[in-house]
């Protein structure tokens, strides 16, 4: 069945107290809206239509760049959830028979919960999404019809009205059974009911939440889905809230994972932003961060406060702890750090040694070569079991432009030495110490390039006067 998706993104977000319009603020790497229009998209929407209001230039570019085929229609002035709905009422196809409702501020909605609430409607029923609050403040409350006609605190009857916080009664203030803001609906009645709204309650607004007691005047069934839990119905109105449901979601990321058999030190201590996929026996120690797309291969240890960010790390590898991966891959056995860092274009093959204060970029480095110590590899092509000397570096920029350094097999670089590409570095060749080498060094052979020492008989070290 065709459906539409309605995102409501026009609210200010003041308790946010930020600058950047509360939707675009970020959980787990992606902006909340992001992750709205991700599970509309899996929801299986066939159009989707974002409402945005303040900051409404951001929110439009952002949607623009995540989700091109969406549209946004504009809010101004925002006067309440029924009138957000108004002004998507001509870009609602009929012939789409369901319209769904969700909020750009609720991130953690499960697809499979929005597709029920789908199934729920079948394009005939108002299908409200629910979940039972142990503190309901602020929350519209689901009205039920009791046996004898009186509001029913229990749940299970006919669903009569939602009634806001402001509005209700202190005996409706007793019920805790919640409207989540997410809602299927037939798309002819709902763009017929929200075009009838009124704006007759304490806010003056014009509520969305008005059409459930519309549609029970009309006889048109109101049914209720229950949301799995909490977590996939919690909106973000301050930093607090926002926190805590990144940890949630982590939380919940962390369990995932431990649960496929990776071991984490400390799953309060861990954050995905993006996807992590691991092998068996993966170990990640504390206060790693995992951002874009992470492999790690079979029995890979990340070690203490690694970030690796679009990264690949074979089996059997070992980052040690502070190092810094991004748009890298680390080859089987490899042992990488600690306080290393690997840039974008560095591919290091098997059992490859990156230690401490050694950064690499756009480089290959073939099977068990080594880079110990202090060390900086940029453009080059490191042949197998080349042993790169502490302090090394490849001078791999004019200025303009970008040149390569090709190091064969077995190559020893001494320590301290300037490589300056474009440069070719025979296989087996061997870099004196201290060399700034310039030109291609033959294979097999000794090159050094620096000052001969020099030694002078009889020369005396100054002395400070009366000594
Ligand atoms: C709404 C529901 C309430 C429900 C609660 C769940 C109504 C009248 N009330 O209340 O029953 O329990 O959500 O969180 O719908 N928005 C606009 N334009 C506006 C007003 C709001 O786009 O003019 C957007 C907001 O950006 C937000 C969503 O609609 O994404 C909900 O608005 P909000 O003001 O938070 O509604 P609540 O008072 O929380
Ligand atoms: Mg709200």
């Amino acid at each position: 069945m065709a459906l539409n998706v309605v995102i409501m993104a026009a609210g200010k977000g003041t308790r946010m107290k930020s600058a950047l319009p509360k939707v675009l603020h970020r959980l787990a790497g992606a902006s909340l809206l992001q992750h709205v229009l991700a599970a509309a998209a899996e929801t299986g929407a066939d159009a989707s239509v974002v409402i945005t209001g303040h900051g409404a230039e951001a929110v439009e570019a952002a949607v623009a760049a995540v989700a091109p085929a969406a549209r946004c229609v504009r809010q101004e002035p925002q006067l309440g959830t029924g009138h957000a709905v108004q002004q998507a009422v001509p870009l609602l196809a009929d012939a789409h028979a369901t319209t769904l409702i969700l909020n750009g501020d609720v991130p953690l909605i499960r697809p499979a919960t929005a597709r029920a609430l789908v199934q729920a409607c079948a394009g005939t029923k108002l299908a409200l999404l629910t979940v039972t609050l142990a503190d309901a403040t602020g929350y519209g409350r689901i009205v039920r019809e009791s046996p004898a006609g009186a509001a029913s605190v229990t749940g299970g009857d006919a669903v009569r009205a939602i009634v806001e916080h402001k509005d209700a009664t202190e005996a409706q203030r007793g019920i805790r059974e919640v409207y989540t803001g997410i809602m299927a609906a037939p798309t002819a009645l709902l763009k017929r009911w929200v075009m009838a709204l009124s704006n007759d309650n304490a806010q003056r607004e014009y509520y969305l939440t008005d059409i459930v007691a519309m549609a029970v005047a009309e006889g048109v069934p109101v049914v209720t889905a229950a949301a799995a839990g909490e977590t996939e119905v919690l909106g973000v109105n301050s930093p607090v809230q926002l926190a805590d449901l990144e940890r949630r979601y982590q939380r919940a990321r962390a369990e995932a994972l431990m649960e496929a058999g990776v071991r984490l030190a400390d799953p309060a201590r861990f954050d995905v932003r993006g996807t992590l996929e691991c092998g068996s026996d993966v170990e990640i120690d504390v206060n790693c961060v995992f951002e874009g797309q992470v492999r790690l291969g079979d029995g890979a240890r990340i070690g203490a406060n690694c970030v690796l960010r679009d990264a690949t790390v074979a089996a059997g590898a070992v980052i040690h702890p502070f190092t810094h991966i991004e748009g890298a891959e680390v080859g089987a056995g490899a042992l990488i750090g600690p306080f290393a860092r690997l840039r974008p274009g560095a591919v290091l093959g098997r059992e490859v040694h990156i230690g401490n204060f050694v950064e690499v970029k756009n480089s290959t480095l073939a099977a068990g070569a080594k880079a110990n110590h202090l060390a900086y590899l940029g453009d080059a092509t490191v042949g197998e079991r080349v042993n790169y000397g502490a302090g090394s570096i490849t001078a791999n920029y004019d200025g303009a432009n970008k040149h390569r350094t090709v190091i064969g097999n077995d190559v020893h670089v001494g320590s301290n030495c300037v490589l300056v590409a474009p440069i070719t570095l025979g296989d087996g060749a061997t870099i004196g110490g201290g060399s700034t080498i310039a030109k291609d060094a033959p294979a097999g052979q000794l090159s050094v390039a620096r000052a001969r020492q020099v030694t002078i008989p009889g020369w005396q070290r100054p002395k400070k006067p009366g000594r």
